[in-house]
């Protein structure tokens, strides 16, 4: 991996962190769990788009992945010894509900159990987000999110959690721009739908599902805290050409407005709004109290960030910035800081979290048993260093979680991209902490950036 220490654009003079930062790491269930067949689980989305040859690279899917089901006792302790605050994992939906409806599988409902009391004891602070792409395949026969019964069915299901776990902090639905574009308008990831007009639709049940869940939340557990992990996308002009500006606008509005605005003021962008009907039904699904149940007060505001999008006149994206492994991880740090500065400035404010951001190598452990991943300590620095530059304009950031705890099962990427602070030989299942994983740990133990 090259090196980005050129990146460091901006100079931020305090780089220390609060004393009670939430230092954390971050993973979800079809990513590292394996174990697809056990405890009663049922099929997910994700199972049926993975076994379908071309979906995914080298034909990988989830069945095995980083083992975690198996190892979690291991794997909880390795958190401790990488001295983690915070652990963000997602909750296989089809371990509680094999069908999506019905009675929970008490199975599928103790592992989550034993894996808050194995945090708990650990003193690492549990937050699960309750949705993370692996909606049971029942649900998606019904018509998965194009059908708003499966609004309500996720709202039943979130009551089932939040009534079985005790944990303070909750995130809806992980990135639901990605389950929209990746998922219904590229067909790149499950359900592999390529239909602007059905895209729209599922965001719109989508949304539903956040506000619905976050009510039930709010009715049921007062005191604890609710929001979606959205991953937004700084927007930037490729030149001062003529147009551009409106590109970027637009660009704006489908990456980052489309989804903030709804959740955060309870209106759909007039701008966006208007493209999207013209490609899609979406606007008659739209029902009355709808926005108003997609504006139910968010607690904690989850944000991911990995790449900013520099577009031209034409809307094309324009590669500006050095890439990692993947072609569509362009590396600027300063767009975090962009992103973070930006929520404060055009909305209300709310607690943040920047619930994932991370990079992959092709990592290997060297003959000296070490993986040195200097590109990713880079990354980490230098995003860290931004975070730094966000809390010091006074943005209310109470935590971060690298992305991601292990190396895992990268959807349509499959394996060989490698996201972890820690590596994990998927013919043995051993972890290794990367020489990343040891730096992100003196940064939690002396709460400031080397
Ligand atoms: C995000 C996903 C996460 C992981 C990272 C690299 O879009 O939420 O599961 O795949 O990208």
């Amino acid at each position: 991996m090259p090196s980005f220490d050129h990146l460091l654009e901006f100079i931020v003079p305090e780089q220390r962190f609060p004393g009670d930062f939430l230092w954390g790491a971050a993973t979800s269930a079809y990513q590292v769990e394996g174990a697809v067949d056990e405890d009663g689980r049922g099929p997910s989305v994700w199972d049926t788009f993975a076994a379908v040859p071309g979906n995914v690279k080298n034909g990988d899917t989830g069945a095995v992945a980083a083992d975690h089901y198996h190892r979690l006792d291991a794997d909880l302790d390795l958190m401790a010894s990488l001295g983690l605050r915070g652990y963000r994992f997602s909750i296989a939906w089809p371990r509680v509900q094999p069908e999506g409806t019905g009675r929970p599988d008490r199975r599928g409902l103790d592992f989550y159990r034993r894996l808050v009391a194995g945090l708990t004891e650990r003193g690492i602070r549990p937050a699960a987000t309750l949705f993370h792409w692996d909606l049971p395949q029942a649900l998606q026969d019904a018509g998965g999110w194009e059908n708003r019964d499966t609004a309500k069915r996720f709202a039943d299901y979130a009551e089932i959690v939040f009534d079985a776990l005790e944990i303070r902090d909750w995130l809806t639905i992980n990135e639901p721009k990605t389950v929209v574009d990746c998922g219904y308008r590229w067909g790149v990831h499950a359900p592999g739908v390529r239909d602007d007009g059905r895209a729209f639709v599922a965001l719109h049940h989508l949304l539903l599902a956040h506000g619905l869940a976050a009510r039930v939340l709010h009715e049921r557990h007062p005191g604890r805290r609710v929001g979606p992990a959205l991953n937004l996308h700084p927007v930037y002009p490729a030149d001062d050409r003529p147009g551009t500006a409106a590109a970027v606008r637009h660009q704006d509005g489908l990456e980052n407005r489309l989804y903030l605005d709804p959740i955060l003021t309870g209106a759909y962008p007039a701008d966006t709004l208007e493209w999207i009907a013209r490609r899609s039904p979406m606007p008659e699904h739209v029902l009355d109290g709808d926005l108003a149940t997609i504006a139910e007060p968010v607690d904690v505001l989850g944000v991911q960030y990995y790449n900013p999008l520099v577009v031209d006149a034409e809307g094309n994206r324009v590669l500006r910035h050095p890439t990692a492994q993947l072609d569509w991880l362009e590396i600027y740090p300063k767009g975090l800081y962009d992103t973070l500065v930006r929520l404060t400035r055009d909305y209300r404010p709310v607690p943040i979290m920047v619930t994932e951001n991370g990079v992959a190598a092709a990592d290997e452990v060297g003959p000296d048993g070490r993986v040195h991943d200097e590109g990713r300590v880079a990354f980490l620095r230098d995003h860290l260093s931004a975070l730094a530059g966000a809390l010091a304009e006074g943005v209310p950031v109470e935590g971060y979680f690298v992305w991601s705890l292990l190396d895992n099962f990268e959807w349509a990427e499959g394996y060989d991209a490698r996201f972890g602070v820690v590596h994990v030989d998927y013919a043995t299942q051993g972890r290794t902490p990367k020489d990343s994983a040891l730096w992100y740990r003196d940064v939690i133990t002396t709460g400031r950036l080397p």
